[in-house]
């Protein structure tokens, strides 16, 4: 297909991607477009073993090129941070006259939160600095920006750890990132927004806006979990303190403690809830990122629970009495 049509296509997948409201019925579809349409550009192979395998840092796991592909499908998610990055480059857009700088720092194969974005604005308007980890994923993303013919809206794009990541100009307006896992686990996303809040002015737009990460109970499988205390929101002012007291990256996050009365059949889990920007929120199954993580209790006394969340090779929450 030539690169005219793809963004044609492209262009009336975002129109549906960025209108407003929760869910509308073309939603999914143009979701489903959106897949097809990368797919022919680029064929990731399920069955190489390089697609599949994960590439560990000192802070976190970074997906393989495969399971970075899958993550454009889930419908919700990629919604809300599109549309939130739309916001948020219109916001910056009425405060200064240049481009608007944004950070996509685990752009996957396909940068697939920007590209739906880009589509409604200029190169003049917004330059993207793009970052990922994973060399075979970073190859194919090449591929697909050229296909698009999208070359003029980066300003970089490189091969990078954005945990560590040195930020050369500090005229960034926006960090965008979605490199986690429920309940924080597993992946580095708090370390790489810390690594920019440390670095970047305190009114850099950092999308998602806030993570909340929650105790609950739940009687049955698939019914609303019952929050019972916020274990850490990882929004503006938790990073502003994280870097106010610390040294280099050796991030430290407090102790909560938690008195807890289980009633019989429930059972302690993790939940997460994700204000991604302004009025885009990701609740309670809306997507894998909200699914529900159970606290390992095993040998420990579940009425007098702790809890601390580490930054290491895997991070997560730490559970002890
Ligand atoms: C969950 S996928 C999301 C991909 C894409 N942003 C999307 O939303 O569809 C996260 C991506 O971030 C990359 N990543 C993870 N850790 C990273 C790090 N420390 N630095 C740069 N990229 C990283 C992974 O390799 C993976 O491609």
């Amino acid at each position: 297909m030539k690169t005219q049509q793809l963004r044609e296509k492209l262009c009336r997948i975002s129109d549906e991607i960025l209108k407003p409201g929760d869910f509308h019925d073309k939603l999914a579809p143009a979701i489903t477009d959106y897949v097809a349409l990368l797919s022919q550009i680029v064929k990731i192979d399920s069955d190489d073993e390089q697609n599949r395998k994960h590439i560990q840092s000192e802070m976190g796991q970074a997906i393989g090129t495969f399971w970075a592909a899958q993550c454009v499908k889930e419908i919700l998610r990629t919604q809300r941070f599109a549309r939130s990055l739309f916001s948020a480059i219109k916001e910056k857009l009425n405060q200064k006259s240049g481009p608007v700088q944004v950070i996509y720092a685990g752009t996957g194969p396909f940068a697939a939160l920007a590209l739906p974005v880009m589509m409604h604005f200029t190169p003049a308007e917004v330059q993207f600095t793009l970052l990922e980890i994973n060399q075979q994923t970073y190859d194919v993303l090449l591929k697909v920006l050229d296909a698009f013919n999208l070359n003029a809206y980066i300003a970089k794009c490189e091969v990078a750890d954005a945990t560590i990541y040195q930020v050369e100009n500090k005229n960034i307006d926006i960090v965008l990132s979605e490199t986690m896992s429920r309940a924080l686990i597993k992946e580095p996303q708090v370390a790489i927004m810390l690594n920019f809040a440390r670095q970047l002015p305190s009114d850099t737009i950092f999308i998602p806006e806030e993570i909340n990460v929650g105790l609950s109970t739940q009687h049955k499988s698939g019914t609303e979990p019952k929050l019972i205390k916020r274990l850490m929101e990882f929004n503006t002012s938790l990073r502003q303190k994280l870097v106010d007291d610390t040294i280099d990256f050796n991030w430290q996050f407090d102790e909560v403690a938690i008195k807890t009365e289980l009633e019989e059949g429930e059972s302690l889990f993790f939940s997460t809830e994700i204000k991604v920007y302004e009025a885009n929120f990701l609740g309670f199954n809306d997507c894998s990122l909200n699914l529900l993580e159970r606290v390992k209790t095993d040998k420990l006394d579940p009425k007098n629970l702790k809890f601390r969340y580490a930054l290491k090779e895997t991070p997560g929450f730490m559970v002890y009495n």
